[in-house]
């Protein structure tokens, strides 16, 4: 298909939620002509794969990289789209000097405070005005609702994502600030969320809405518990965004849900089933599996600020190379050679009848 003629999402859900869709390196490098095609017609919104992580844009105490950062904003404002930063706190892609303390001695709170607070300020501060929407704090609870113990939650206590969220708020009192985290459809979690940013906003700080990423299977979660999240948040006075999209339809063990990336499982050819293309079946599954989804979005529209998906085309989905490294993933709405799937035909169909809807 040619891809100048195709239905165009962001106009489709315009008055709905902003469509954004996560770029890898290259991307942003401007590399891959075919996924920045595909971004410019049909997203309204971009968030960086890695580009903005701990361990990219400050891999040493006393030294900054921006190089790419710096693009990949430049590329937002070229576009004109929603820019979102990605991720100023988490326990993942943080190189360790972080979490050491001063000259071999054991970390101590004011040392880890003030790395995250010089960090904050200057990377939010640096693009202030320019990055709309910030990732703040990522994944600080478990799926049964208890804090996960990473360190910052060990050295800092629970009090680390209120600093988090105030130190941000300073460096760009108008950036949107955001609450992230994979399957806060679990009840036990995405009550947990609801007490921390509830509680967050009783004492004065401003969280501008709850981050589910949405990494998502076939048939996990249901569309309905789906909506329950959204309903939980919205009943609070909160808005949901789907920040990191994606349907893997690859053989998973079943305690393997969610995207903790520090889990894996040994490559098999039985677990990559689809190397030489998705079955139609599957692919029809996965098309209804998409229908479903932004049925719910589309519903409850009022609740939800954006939808980004995580990756552009199958070729550079992260669920290439997790939770089993090395297989050919399907779990986006564009196929490897960057041509429309029936995945998107139906995200597409989906927002049609919405409208047309009384
Ligand atoms: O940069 C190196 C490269 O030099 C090297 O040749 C290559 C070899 O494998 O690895 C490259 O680093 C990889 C990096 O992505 C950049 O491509 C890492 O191995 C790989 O682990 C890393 O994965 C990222 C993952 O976060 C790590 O935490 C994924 O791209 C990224 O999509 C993923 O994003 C996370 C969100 O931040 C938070 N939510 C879950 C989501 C999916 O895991």
């Amino acid at each position: 298909m040619n891809l100048t003629v195709s239905p165009v999402l962001k106009d489709l859900f315009g008055d709905s939620f902003l469509i954004g869709g996560a770029l890898n390196n290259a991307q942003i490098a401007g590399q891959d002509p075919t996924a920045l095609e595909i971004l410019t017609r049909q997203f309204n919104a971009i968030s960086p794969e890695n580009a903005l992580k701990w361990d990219a844009i400050h891999p040493e105490p006393a030294r900054f990289d921006f190089a790419l950062a710096d693009r990949y904003v430049a590329l937002g404002q070229a576009l004109g789209a929603f820019v979102v930063g990605h991720v100023l706190v988490w326990h993942q892609q943080t190189p360790g000097w972080v979490f050491e303390g001063e000259a071999g001695a054991a970390l101590n709170r004011d040392t880890l405070l003030a790395r995250m607070r010089s960090h904050i300020q200057t990377v939010v501060g640096r693009y202030r005005g320019k990055i709309h929407g910030w990732d703040v704090v990522n994944e600080a609870l478990e799926d049964d609702g208890t804090w996960r113990q990473s360190p910052w939650y060990v050295t800092l206590g629970e009090e680390y994502v209120a600093h988090a969220f105030e130190f941000a708020r300073e460096a760009d009192p108008d950036a949107q600030l955001y609450y992230n985290d994979y399957n806060l459809w679990k009840p036990a979690k995405r009550d947990a969320a609801a007490r921390l940013v509830t509680s967050l906003r009783s004492r004065g700080i401003r969280v501008g809405a709850v981050g589910e990423q949405g990494h998502w299977l076939l048939d996990d979660p249901p569309a309905d518990v789906i909506e329950a999240m959204i309903v939980t948040f919205e009943k609070l006075g909160l808005k949901t965004v789907i920040t990191e999209l994606d349907v893997d339809p690859l053989p998973r063990p079943e305690w393997l849900d969610g995207a903790d990336v520090s889990k894996h499982v040994e490559f098999k050819t039985a677990l990559d089933p689809y190397a030489k293309g998705l079955p139609d079946a599957v692919q029809r599954q996965l098309a209804k599996r998409y229908a479903d989804v932004f049925r719910v979005f589309v519903k409850h529209r009022r609740a939800l600020g954006r939808v980004t998906f995580w990756g552009v085309t199958d070729a550079d989905t992260w669920l290439n190379d997790w939770p089993v490294h090395g297989r050919t993933n399907h779990a986006l709405l564009w196929d490897r050679e960057g041509q429309p799937k029936p995945s998107f035909d139906a995200v597409v169909e989906t927002a049609r009848r919405a409208s047309a809807a009384p």
